[in-house]
């Protein structure tokens, strides 16, 4: 099974980024741990801080893997580009968040991406792409 992790802006900064939201580990390093755990998956990750390049990787992967986890960061408030990516592929997609959105500012309440996505996992730190990856597996 072929997934593919996507990762928007400033999430390149966890580990060193807002310690009290995003907690203290590095992604690169978690990816690693992702991999040991489902050593029988052929799991890929990208990141980026630029909106167009998530969309190239979205169209990229998205009529080939069997499926997209994808952490918009704030692109996810904003976006309607990426929004409709993901409405123009066959993959399925997974969103997900570190922290709970809904308990936070009314601005991160609103995500482009939630109604064209299978499910959205939030607010259980990096263990929500774990939970994205378990997900596809069921
Ligand atoms: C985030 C939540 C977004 O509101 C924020 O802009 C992020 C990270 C999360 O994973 O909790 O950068 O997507």
């Amino acid at each position: 099974m072929k997934l593919q992790i996507i990762n928007g802006p400033n999430l390149n900064l966890l580990g060193t980024r807002e310690k009290n939201i995003y907690g203290n580990q590095d992604f690169n390093r978690y990816f690693k741990s992702l991999q040991l755990k489902h050593k029988d998956l052929d799991l890929h990750y990208f990141q980026s801080n630029i909106e167009g390049e998530l969309i190239d990787k979205i169209q990229e992967v998205g009529f080939d893997f069997d499926g997209i986890i994808i952490n918009a960061a704030a692109y996810t408030h904003t976006s309607v580009g990426i929004g409709d990516a993901i409405r123009s592929i066959t993959t399925p997609v997974i969103e997900v968040h570190i922290s709970n959105t809904y308990s936070r500012e009314e601005f991160r309440h609103k995500s482009f991406l939630s109604p064209h996505v299978v499910g959205i996992i939030l607010g259980f730190g990096l263990k929500s792409y774990d939970l994205a990856v378990s997900s596809f597996l069921n």
